[in-house]
């Protein structure tokens, strides 16, 4: 929560008390320098061992409740019939008003069923943003996907408090060029990962619903983070400021006809699901569950995380709870601006994102910007981000390049992981960094997956630029750090 302080300046306050800790370790620069190089310049790559602060993403790295994990100590193990499962699809009739409930092991598997059932070569699946997994699993189903953002999406330095929006007019002509028979779903992202953590509207949402009812398309939701979103329609849509989190969470789903989630995120746990309340789409994709998943009362998950997260979907309503990343993100990001970093604003849900053209404008998209910042922010702090550019897009099928909208550097912010002295160490190595920005080259590729190769691909500094960066470090803080 956000309190004031006699000084006037707003500082995040922690809402719970931290009772189970991690250690975690700073490993020196000269061992950083290792690190890297043995991870190909890939920060997916590194050991934890080498990690001080882990901001690689908040995907089943958020600490969890007493509560949760009380729950989770009684979990039914049965096969068919689990208890565990019926207290989940209780909370999703509870929170998100669903009266079917499919569970699988994470996100993707969702996706997976979504194109499996829904999806056929040649359809076009138009979204307001895509997420990488979401666009694989698309594409392997032969579709093309669209995305169908504002002009203000792409902005990194937008006051627009609803960056995620979809563009209406851009719908309406799509499903004029398409035809409603080519558009499997519309597909909207609860805070547009890719773009920076930007949430979109009721309105939006509403609008976007009178539009695909029109034409009978359905409505796909992607609820991955559903509590941040509705945090941020309270905070920032004024008609929904004096509603709670639960009130925003059953309006948005009311205008939604399938509905899934990474339990990742919001309802941190590690598992997902869909929910419907259209008989038939649930059937459909009942079908292809024990095939792929498990059976409909696990889903690929195991019941302890069944149980927890049919605790953390209640607890993600809860304003503190879906407050608690946001307002940290919102403190870091201000910091940062404070000391010029380029970093994307308005502050988003998930993580604080650094924008790579802006901060390093002397490398070509084909070297990698936001590669390159993530490898220079682990030489400079330990702390492990992600990057979210060029080498997050693969090749085309011809294997030309496909450069990404926006070069992004992202250190998520897991939920009540991380403390304010994290993040203003944090902000104090970015700062120093880009005092440096000139030293920081560009990657170049020496094994190149063709799927989703920011996983596993390795690459090299150009001109050993790392090495410089090290020495350069070495020469203002010692050798200790
Ligand atoms: N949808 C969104 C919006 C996501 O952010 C993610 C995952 C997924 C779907 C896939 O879910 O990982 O459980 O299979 N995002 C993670 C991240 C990986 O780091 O942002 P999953």
């Amino acid at each position: 929560m956000n309190i004031r302080l006699s000084t006037g300046k707003l500082i995040p306050v922690e809402m719970h008390k931290i009772r189970i800790v991690q250690r975690t370790t700073l490993p020196t620069v000269r061992r950083r320098l290792e690190a890297i190089g043995e991870a190909g310049y890939n920060t997916f790559l590194l050991r934890t061992r080498d990690v001080f602060l882990d901001m690689l993403t908040d995907s089943g790295t958020n600490a969890m409740s007493d509560n949760q994990l009380a729950a989770m100590m009684v979990s039914d193990d049965a096969y068919a019939g689990s208890e565990s499962f019926y207290k989940l699809a209780d909370a999703v009739k509870d929170v998100l008003g669903f009266n079917y409930t499919i569970p699988v092991h994470q996100g993707r598997a969702a996706e997976h069923l979504l194109a499996k059932v829904f999806v056929k070569p040649g359809d076009v699946v138009l979204m307001n943003y895509h997420f990488t997994t979401t666009k694989a699993h698309m594409e392997l189903a032969g579709a093309t996907v669209l995305e169908i953002f504002t002009n203000e999406a792409l902005n990194t330095e937008s006051t627009s408090p609803f960056r995620g929006n979809l563009d209406l007019a851009k719908l309406t002509d799509a499903i004029e060029t398409y035809g409603p028979e080519k558009i499997p779903f519309v597909r909207m992202e609860a805070t547009t990962n890719l773009i920076g953590g930007q949430p979109f509207s009721l309105e939006n949402l509403r609008a976007v619903k009178k539009i695909t009812a029109q034409f009978k398309i359905p409505l796909v939701f992607d609820g991955s983070l559903i509590s941040e979103n509705a945090y941020f329609i309270k905070q920032r849509e004024k008609k929904y400021a004096d509603e709670s989190i639960s009130q925003i969470i059953r309006e948005m789903m009311s205008v939604v006809d399938l509905f899934y989630l990474s339990g990742r995120k919001s309802t941190s746990v590690r598992g997902g699901l869909m929910a419907t309340n259209e008989k038939k789409y649930y059937d459909q994709i009942l079908a292809w569950l024990p095939v792929y998943e498990g059976f409909a009362t696990y889903g690929g998950m195991s019941t302890k995380e069944v149980e927890a997260m049919a605790v953390g979907l209640r607890e993600m309503t809860d304003v503190n709870v879906a407050g608690a990343s946001p307002d940290l993100i919102q403190y870091f990001v201000e910091r940062l601006l404070e000391n010029e970093v380029p970093v994307v604003t308005p502050p988003g849900g998930l993580a604080c994102h650094i924008d790579a053209k802006r901060f390093l404008p002397h490398l070509p998209q084909s070297e990698y910007p936001a590669g390159a910042l993530a490898a220079a922010i682990y030489l400079a702090s330990g702390v492990r981000s992600m990057e979210r550019g060029t080498i997050s897009m693969d090749r085309d099928a011809q294997g030309n390049e496909v450069y990404a909208d926006l070069e992004l550097a992202r250190l998520a912010v897991p939920r009540r992981v991380y403390t304010m002295s994290h993040i203003q160490y944090v902000v104090d190595r970015l700062t120093w960094l880009r005092q440096h920005s000139e030293l920081i080259g560009g990657l170049r590729f020496i094994e190149e997956p063709k799927v989703l190769r920011f996983f596993f691909g390795r690459l090299e500094p150009l001109a050993n630029w790392g090495s410089k960066l090290a020495k350069a470090f070495e020469a203002d803080f010692g050798t200790d750090l």
